[in-house]
């Protein structure tokens, strides 16, 4: 057992590490020679995406967390509505889906069975699925018209890791595809994108390399009962998974929100020496949305957090409000969750450590839920 975590303690640590590796496989042979995405994987023609009208998310977990931040770039690069919805709740709703509804059905294992059951449901009325699927041959992908892999390779740990980056990766290529596709005006940002995406592996990299801080300051947290996780933006998402991954692996009450929600009701739970991580936008491009979270982050400072920041390098307007401050390096707006998750995964597994808990096996959770 030893030999197939290669060295490392966890295979949650072993999966983490590779990260710059699976996120350079997802994309390996998707980008041509001229820049252009080439998905031919994805099986629905080019006239049949030109005529779609709506996009609708399903997933579970991490999973959905991917979903969310895809609405994100796909309704940014597309300019089709984008739903996000928790495939357990889906079918329940009686959605509204035609032959001009995508649906795209994000799981890491294939055979999540609210997934299934959504994507099922999907299909009765009419709507295309596309998968993004990381296990090869699965029920979901052999159950969907097309699918995208994600090639991140076997995950074991029960936290997922690799397998949300590369769904990131994945969805960014669906948006980006779709955009190419439907030619909108954002043809020359499309192409930077993906310049900007052929290099993130190197990014990833790079924040693995700065890690040991924030293992220190996890260590440091042990004997804490909550810890808030605050984003905007992307970064909404961003600070849903550091949440969720608290919660399977350290067993501490942890709970994300959209930082521009504090005043309607969650600022309330701010308390003295509290830690709070608040994933910041870059201040470059959307700069509004940087300015906002700086003034949030003086109000929960004002009221005694201990703030936990994470930044793109060179962000100064942050220092004065960072009792922590966790750099990455700048990325376009949409990419930056490939780059700001990393430190929030290495931060629960070592607090789970601390803790003397399981990481690769969390109580009470499986790694794949195949009932509903
Ligand atoms: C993530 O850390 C979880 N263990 C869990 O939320 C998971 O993402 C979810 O159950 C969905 O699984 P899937 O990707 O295999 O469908």
């Amino acid at each position: 057992a030893a030999a197939e975590k290669g060295g490392y303690d966890y295979f949650m640590l072993k999966e983490i590490a590779e990260q710059p590796k699976a996120v350079a496989d997802t994309l390996l042979g998707r980008i041509d020679a001229a820049g252009s995405l080439t998905l031919d994987e994805v099986r629905i023609s080019a006239s049949e995406l030109r005529e779609v009208d709506k996009v609708v998310i399903v997933a579970c977990g991490t999973a959905f967390h991917a979903g969310l931040i895809a609405k994100y770039a796909i309704e940014h690069w597309t300019r089709i509505p984008c739903e996000v919805e928790l495939a357990s709740e889906f079918r329940y709703r009686d959605p509204i889906l035609d032959q001009q509804t995508l649906v795209i059905a994000i799981s890491q294992s294939g055979e999540t069975m609210d997934t299934l059951m959504a994507l099922r449901h999907a299909r009765e009325q009419g709507a295309r699925v596309l998968a993004i699927c990381n296990t090869n041959g699965s029920t979901i992908p052999r159950e969907s018209d097309a699918v995208l892999y994600t090639h991140a390779g076997p995950e074991v740990a029960v936290a997922s890791t690799k397998a949300f980056l590369t769904q990131l990766v994945a969805c960014y290529l669906v948006a980006l595809y779709l955009g190419q596709v439907r030619g909108t005006k954002w043809g020359d940002e499309i192409h930077a994108v993906i310049r900007d995406l052929a290099h993130i592996g190197g990014d990833v990299e790079r924040v693995l390399e700065t890690m040991e801080p924030v293992r220190e300051l996890a260590r440091s947290l042990v004997h804490k009962n909550t810890v808030l996780f605050l984003g905007r933006h992307v970064g909404y998402p961003v600070a849903l998974e550091g949440a969720l991954k608290l919660k399977e692996l350290a067993y501490m009450h942890a709970e994300g929100f959209a930082a521009g929600e504090l005043k309607h009701g969650p600022i309330a739970l701010i308390e003295d020496d509290l830690p709070v991580v608040v994933v910041v936008p870059s201040p470059r491009g959307r700069s509004v949305l940087h300015d906002k979270i700086v003034s949030n982050m003086q109000e929960i400072r004002a009221r005694g957090a201990r703030t936990i920041v994470i930044a793109e390098e060179g962000d100064e307007a942050v220092v004065p409000y960072a009792d922590h401050l966790i750099r990455i390096p700048a990325t376009p707006t949409l990419l930056q969750p490939l780059v700001a998750t990393v430190p929030l995964q290495v931060f629960a597994c070592e607090l789970a450590t601390a803790r003397g808990n399981e990481v690769d096996q969390p109580r009470n959770l499986a790694k794949s839920v195949t009932v509903e």
